[in-house]
C-alpha cells in the first residue's frame, strides 16, 4: 500500500483541500450507494477542517446523506471538554442541517469501558451488517497522529494495536492513566479511504519516519488499507522532513 502524500503550503490551503477530497469521496459514495459514511477525528487538527466543511462545503455535501462515526473517543461524558463527540459537535455537526438519528458517538459516559466498546461494536454491525468474519467499510476515516505515533486512540504499547478480530475496544492507555474507546486496525483498515490530516513542524520528524522507516513500529504504520486509499494530508512544515 503506498501512501498518496499531499503537501498544502498553509494549514488553510490543507484544510480546504481536505474538505475537498471528502466532498469528492462522499459525492461519489452517495451516487454509487445512496449515503456516506465517515468516521471523525478527535484531537484539535480537524477543528480547522470543520470550519472549512461548514463554510465553504456547506452546500457542496448533501448532508441528510451521511452517516458520523468516531475513530476513538475519551472515557468522559460528552460534554466533558476533552470529548472528542463534543468538539465535533460544537465545530461541525450543530453547524449543519445534521439530525441526531445520523450521529453516532461512543458513549464515553458508560462507567465501564468495555461495555461501552461492545456497545459500539454492535452498534457497528447493526448498521453495516457485515457478513460473518468480514468487517464493516466505512466510507471514510480521518485520522490524526498524536507526538508519539499513536493515531485514534491506538497507542505505542497498548493492547488495543495486537487485535486482529474485534470493531472496537476499551484501550487502557497507561501514558493517560485511562481507558479510552478505539476503532481497531481491521476496521480503519477496511476503509475505502482513510486521511492522515497532520499540520505543525513539531511533528515533521515523525512524519518522515512514519513514512520512511518501515521498521519505525509507530501505531501509525499500521494503517494499511487493505483496499482501500491511504492518504497523508499535511502543512508545509509536518511535510518539510519528506
Ligand atoms: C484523540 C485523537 C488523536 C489525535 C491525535 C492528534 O482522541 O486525541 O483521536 O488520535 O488525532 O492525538 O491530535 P492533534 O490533532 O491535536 O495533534
Amino acid at each position: 500500500m503506498t501512501a498518496q502524500v499531499r503537501i498544502f503550503n498553509s494549514a488553510a490551503e490543507l484544510f480546504q483541500g481536505a474538505a475537498e477530497t471528502i466532498c469528492r469521496v462522499g459525492l461519489q459514495a452517495i451516487r454509487e450507494r445512496g449515503k456516506y459514511t465517515i468516521a471523525l477525528s478527535g484531537g484539535s487538527t480537524p477543528r480547522g477542517l470543520h470550519q472549512e466543511l461548514v463554510t465553504s462545503f456547506r452546500s457542496q455535501i448533501p448532508w441528510d446523506k451521511v452517516f458520523f462515526f468516531w475513530g476513538d473517543e475519551r472515557h468522559v461524558p460528552p460534554d466533558f471538554p476533552e470529548s472528542n463527540y463534543r468538539m465535533a459537535r460544537e465545530t461541525l455537526l450543530s453547524q449543519l442541517p445534521i439530525s441526531e438519528d445520523h450521529v453516532f458517538r461512543m458513549r464515553g459516559e458508560m462507567a465501564d469501558a468495555e461495555i461501552a466498546a461492545r456497545a459500539y461494536e454492535e452498534l457497528l454491525r447493526d448498521f453495516f451488517r457485515p457478513l460473518p468474519g468480514e468487517f464493516p467499510r466505512l466510507d471514510f476515516i480521518l485520522l490524526g497522529m498524536g507526538s508519539d505515533g499513536h493515531t485514534a486512540s491506538l497507542f505505542p504499547g497498548t493492547n488495543a494495536l495486537l487485535e486482529k478480530e474485534r470493531l472496537a475496544v476499551a484501550n487502557w492507555v497507561e501514558q493517560h492513566s485511562t481507558f479510552r474507546l478505539t476503532l481497531t486496525y481491521p476496521v480503519l483498515n477496511h476503509a475505502l479511504n482513510v486521511m492522515f490530516l497532520i499540520r505543525d513542524g513539531n511533528k515533521a520528524d515523525l512524519v518522515m519516519r512514519a513514512l520512511k522507516e518501515p521498521d519505525a513500529h509507530l501505531p501509525c504504520q499500521g494503517v494499511q488499507p487493505v483496499h482501500g486509499e491511504l492518504m497523508w494530508y499535511l502543512d508545509r512544515a509536518a511535510g518539510q522532513r519528506l
